[in-house]
C-alpha cells in the first residue's frame, strides 16, 4: 500500500490520482445527427469525491469516489451533457469500474484492470462495457433500446499530477447505423 493513494485510511489505489475538481475548455464532442454527424466544442467540470469503502458478501472491499460531470457548449453556454456515477477500486484483483447514468434513460458499469501503477507518476485507467453482458454491461430504457440504442461503451483516462486527458468512445445503433459518438478533453485539477 502507498501513502499517498490513502485519504482518511481507505487506500483508493490508482482512483486517488483523480479526486478533486476539474476543469477543461478544449473539449470535442462528435455527435450523430439524422443526415450525418454534429461536432461540440465544449468545457465542463467534473468533480470526484472519496466517499469510503464498501465490502460485499463479507469478501469484496471496494474503494469508491462518486463523481459528477457537467459539459457545456461553447457556441451558447448551456448544458448539454450531464453525467454521475461512481469509480471503484478493488485491490485484490487490480479491478477499476465505473458505474454512470445519464438523464437519456443510459446506464451502464464499465470494468477493466490496472496492474501497475504509480501515482507519483503518470496512471492510465481504461474501462469498457458491451450491451447484452451480464456483468460490464449496459443497460437502456424502452425508447432508446430502439431508436438510439448504446452498443459499447470504452473510456480511457490519464492523470499525470494535475492534468487529466479522457477520450470515450460510444458506439450507437442510431438513424439505420452504427455511430461512434466520441468525447475528449483535457483538464486541470482547480482544487485539490
Ligand atoms: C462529454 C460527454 C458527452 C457529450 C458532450 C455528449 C453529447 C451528445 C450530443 C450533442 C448528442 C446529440 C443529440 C443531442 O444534441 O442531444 C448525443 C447523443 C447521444 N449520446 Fe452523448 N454525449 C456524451 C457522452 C455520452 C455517453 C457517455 C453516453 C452513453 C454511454 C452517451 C449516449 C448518447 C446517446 C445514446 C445519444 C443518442 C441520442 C440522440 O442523439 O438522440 N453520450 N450526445
Amino acid at each position: 500500500m502507498s501513502d499517498v493513494n490513502v485519504i482518511d485510511g481507505i487506500d483508493y489505489g490508482p482512483l486517488a490520482a483523480l479526486v478533486g475538481t476539474w476543469k477543461g475548455d478544449k473539449g470535442v464532442d462528435k455527435a450523430p445527427e439524422p443526415d450525418g454527424e454534429e461536432k461540440n466544442l465544449y468545457y465542463e467540470t467534473i468533480i470526484y469525491e472519496a466517499i469510503g469503502d464498501v465490502d460485499n458478501a463479507e469478501t469484496q472491499n471496494l474503494a469508491v469516489l462518486r463523481y459528477h460531470q457537467v459539459v457545456s457548449r461553447k457556441s451558447n453556454d448551456e448544458v448539454f451533457h450531464n453525467e454521475t456515477g461512481y469509480w471503484m477500486w478493488d485491490a485484490a484483483t487490480g479491478t477499476v469500474m465505473q458505474s454512470l447514468s445519464i438523464p437519456r434513460g443510459v446506464a451502464l458499469l464499465a470494468g477493466g484492470s490496472v496492474t501497475e501503477f504509480d501515482t507519483s507518476k503518470e496512471i492510465v485507467l481504461e474501462v469498457k462495457a458491451t450491451a447484452g453482458e451480464t456483468t460490464f454491461g449496459i443497460v437502456q430504457q424502452p425508447f432508446m433500446e430502439k431508436n438510439a440504442k448504446t452498443l459499447s461503451f470504452c473510456h480511457t483516462v490519464s492523470v499525470e499530477g494535475d492534468k487529466m486527458v479522457y477520450s470515450e468512445s460510444t458506439m450507437l445503433d442510431i438513424y439505420n447505423k452504427e455511430y461512434d459518438h466520441t468525447d475528449r478533453n483535457r483538464l486541470t485539477r482547480v482544487v485539490g
